[in-house]
């Protein structure tokens, strides 16, 4: 049997796309390895969103180089967005690689493999192929059930439109695209069939799903009805997409959890502008006045970028007043990175980087505040968590909350899949953890 080593960088969308390439690979005969050295393939899926992702690729590239030399038939390729916007130049900087593909390629995987291995030429595939991607997968999955944990990625969107100026996003999934209500559906009864209680729609811009004219509030509703699937999320929503039958949709559906990834990235409207978010500041508190009063209960999370170029001090407070005012039970929060063929890259008044990086640490102490009360309001509470897997511990499970903590539970062992009650007893910095709790009737 042949092996392959994979290593996934950036969002939730590599990670279903690393997923997709496993289904194909394993009906090639390939069974993964958890280390690289003697692999026969070794496949990167990377980020290009900052800097730094892009740049640790490079470096684990570099890593390879001795690994091919005790192995000179171990073939390297780099997929993902890193692949897409920099193609050929890959090339020239690794030596190592012999594969490149993009997003919108990586189906291609197998025709690619045979040509290097055929022709002894490095193969790279950036195009954004006209044949149906995700029917291409389906069929080289097989009829076999899929390999999945208790939760899963399905992605039903992809690409984005929108432009903010300092994203390579566009560039590098190309244009919105939805997929096919039916085609997500029979996605959905299979992750079923593998065991699959919770599925997580994925699209950069989810909520902006329109397929064959069904959106994205009707498409959950659709997926709720599948026997099996006891959990339902989306991510990430867009502030401009957030319309009101999908804020209902919380209101009323039980399998969709309360909640929601709703990236700002600034509270300041002149930032919000220049960054071409399309809303101002009070639209978002409108919506999530809306969503909470369509559901209470919301826990909310953002993304947020600091020292985006001409940012003040001024407008990095209206960041922390807004971070304030709206109480996130977490979020992620980055330095602004420059970068290639954007236009917030090009802009004169570039916010210097120490000064960036103290607003950085002012903001993450505040949204660890936020998180940690977050938790701490959990305490004492009763939840209902779906049990995903083992603990470290004898006798103990681990599983999540409807707010997507992780929760580990001693006290017995429970049914993998299963939702349990769970008496909230302590929190740690990420987690909660506490004992199954007799729910009186
Ligand atoms: N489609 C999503 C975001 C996808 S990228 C949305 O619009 O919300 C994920 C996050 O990376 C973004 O929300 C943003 O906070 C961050 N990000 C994107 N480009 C960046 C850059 N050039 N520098 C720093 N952070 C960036
Ligand atoms: Fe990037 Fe903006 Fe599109 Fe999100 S909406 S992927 S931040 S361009
Ligand atoms: Fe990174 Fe591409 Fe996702 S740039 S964040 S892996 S869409």
């Amino acid at each position: 049997m042949k092996s392959v080593y994979m290593k996934t960088y950036g969002c939730q969308m590599n990670v279903y796309d690393s997923e997709r390439m496993r289904d194909t690979l394993r009906t090639m005969g390939y069974g993964e390895t958890e280390k690289p050295d003697n692999a026969d393939l070794v496949i990167f899926n990377t980020c290009h969103i900052r800097e730094h992702a892009a740049e640790k690729v490079y470096s684990e590239l570099g890593r390879m180089r001795k690994f091919k030399a005790d192995n000179p038939d171990m073939l390297v390729a780099v997929a993902g967005c890193v692949a897409q916007a920099e193609g050929d130049e890959i090339l020239r900087r690794a030596k190592t690689v012999d594969l490149v593909f993009g997003p919108q390629s990586y189906h291609r995987l197998p025709e690619l493999i045979a040509k290097r291995v055929e022709t002894g030429v490095a193969q790279v595939e950036t195009e954004f192929p006209a044949e149906e991607k995700f029917v291409v997968l389906e069929q080289q999955a097989g009829n076999r059930v899929l390999n999945r944990t208790i939760s899963a990625f399905l992605t039903v969107q992809e690409g984005c439109d929108k432009f903010c100026t300092f994203c390579v996003v566009p560039y590098t999934r190309g244009a919105e695209f939805s997929r096919e209500p039916d085609q997500i559906l029979a996605e959905a009864r299979r992750l079923v069939k593998a065991g699959v209680r919770e599925v997580t729609l994925l699209g950069q811009n989810v909520n902006a799903y329109l397929g064959n004219g069904m959106t994205l509030a009707r498409l959950i509703a659709k997926l709720s009805q599948i026997e099996g699937i006891e959990r339902l999320r989306y991510t990430t929503s867009h502030p401009r997409d957030m319309d009101d039958a999908l804020i209902e949709a919380h209101a009323g559906n039980l399998k969709l959890m309360p909640f929601l990834h709703l990236p700002v990235q600034s509270g300041s409207d002149r930032v919000l502008k220049a960054m071409n978010r399309g809303h101002r500041v009070d639209d978002y508190y409108e919506i999530v006045a809306k969503v909470r009063k369509a559901r209470p209960d919301m826990a909310l999370s953002s993304d947020f970028i600091v020292g985006f170029p001409g940012e003040t001090e001024k407008d990095f407070e209206a960041t922390l007043n807004l971070v304030e005012r709206i109480g996130y039970a977490s979020a992620y929060s980055f330095k602004y990175s420059p970068r290639p063929g954007t236009p917030a890259s090009e802009h004169a008044d570039q916010v210097p980087d120490d000064v960036a990086a103290a607003r950085l640490a002012r903001l993450q102490t505040l949204i660890y505040a936020q998180q940690t009360a977050f938790n701490q309001s959990c305490l004492g509470r009763t939840l209902p968590v779906l049990v995903e897997k083992k603990g470290r511990f004898d006798g103990q499970m681990v599983g999540r909350s409807p707010y997507l903590q992780p929760v580990h539970v001693s006290g017995s062992i429970a049914d993998i899949g299963t939702i349990q009650n769970v008496r909230i007893e302590a929190i740690g910095t990420n987690s909660l953890s506490g004992h199954y709790a007799v729910v009186e009737t």
